[in-house]
């Protein structure tokens, strides 16, 4: 996981907070081709709402359908556990995830302004969500 990430992050999550978001009102998905991690997801649930903290697909993999893949699993998981709400923030730059979002049913909820790190400068979060 830990490589996955600082593949794929502008802003990787560290080891320990890796192995945090494991435990606790956490929940997480990944998919492996036979030893290989090719993606995970990482959510939390609080209530009857459910919210993404982290999806990555390895770059060799991404295109591929795999993120939708695991969108998906995502949402079907935040079903079974009868919530009612998904929500995620995501760059707003990141076209490949906001057309993902998008095209899975997400909305946009908000905006919080700079509340990303983007090399020396900050970038602003969009917040989405979608009735479940
Ligand atoms: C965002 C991410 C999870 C998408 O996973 P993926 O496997 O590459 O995406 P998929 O192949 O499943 O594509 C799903 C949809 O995403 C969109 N998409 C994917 N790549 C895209 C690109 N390069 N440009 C624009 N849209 C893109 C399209 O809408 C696509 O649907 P379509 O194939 O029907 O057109 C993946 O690119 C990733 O890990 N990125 C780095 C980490 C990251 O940004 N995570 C999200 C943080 S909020």
């Amino acid at each position: 996981m830990v490589m996955l990430e600082q593949a794929a992050h502008l802003e990787p999550w560290s080891r320990a907070q890796l192995a945090e978001s494991l435990h606790g009102r956490y929940f997480s998905g990944s998919l492996w081709q036979q030893e290989q991690l090719l993606g995970y997801f990482i959510a939390d649930a609080v209530i009857d709402e459910s919210t993404l903290m982290n999806i990555c697909i390895a770059p060799s993999w991404q295109g591929r359908g795999l993120g939708r893949r695991l969108l998906e699993h995502w949402l079907d998981a935040c079903r079974q556990r009868r919530l009612a709400t998904a929500w995620l923030e995501v760059r707003a730059s990141n076209q490949a995830a906001l057309a993902l979002y998008r095209s899975a049913g997400f909305a946009k909820a908000g905006r919080r302004k700079d509340y990303y790190r983007a090399g020396e400068e900050r970038e602003d979060a969009i917040v989405m969500q979608k009735p479940l």
